[in-house]
């Protein structure tokens, strides 16, 4: 089921846009947030934007590792994106434990950096900041290289996704705002326009 991706397909993981879940573990603690805001930036080596608001507790841990996590999730996650979405490891209820377990959870340790990946995602990868002290203060905007990406192969398999009708819990999710999410239900293959005569 969840299969190695090449790197060089790394970034068609979040090419379409798909809100992500971002985590980080230091020290013993460890973390998990939503993020809407994220985009490849480089085919090989892949590297990745992501927009991390300097308020969150993720950030925290990712500024003292230098290191991050992003797992894809799908459709049957819906309430999971929207509560660690909504909910701060800064609040004083999680100083004993934290959203994996208030929640319920399930994670395995990423292959490469064992960061804490979400089970029930599509797609997974580990990844490690490339400092820009500059971006990240001015913008919350962290560039990451992914060093291991994997991802459930009855979604995504030869480089690619497969939205059908015969796997729709597994269909990744675009935040509209509000806890509504529009899912990639319907795909549509393109092809060139023909040149016309001038
Ligand atoms: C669907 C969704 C998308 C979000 N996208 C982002 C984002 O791109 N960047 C960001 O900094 N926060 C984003 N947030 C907000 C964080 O997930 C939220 O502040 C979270 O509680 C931070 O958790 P933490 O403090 O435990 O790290 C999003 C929230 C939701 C529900």
């Amino acid at each position: 089921m969840r299969a190695t991706v090449d790197p060089e397909r790394a970034c068609r993981l979040i090419n379409h846009g798909p809100t992500v879940l971002v985590s980080a573990a230091h020290a013993g603690r460890r973390n998990l947030m939503a993020a809407a805001w994220s985009m490849p930036v480089e085919f090989a080596p892949p590297r990745i934007a992501v927009v991390i608001d300097r308020k969150t507790y993720t950030r925290e841990l990712i500024a003292a590792t230098g290191m991050l996590a992003l797992c894809v999730p799908c459709r049957a996650q819906a309430d999971l994106v929207w509560t660690v979405g909504s909910v701060s490891g800064h609040d004083p209820e999680l100083h004993d434990t934290d959203k994996f377990l208030r929640y319920g959870i399930g994670w395995f340790d990423g292959p490469a950096l064992g960061l804490p990946c979400v089970e029930g995602c599509v797609a997974w990868m580990e990844a490690r900041v490339i400092a820009e002290p500059h971006t990240e203060a001015a913008y919350d905007t962290f560039f990451v290289e992914v060093v291991s990406a994997q991802a459930d192969d009855r979604v995504f398999a030869d480089g690619r996704w497969s939205f059908r009708d015969d796997n729709t819990e597994l269909h990744t999710l675009h935040h509209l705002g509000a806890g509504v999410f529009a899912v990639p239900s319907r795909t549509v293959a393109a092809g060139l326009l023909p040149v016309r005569d001038a």
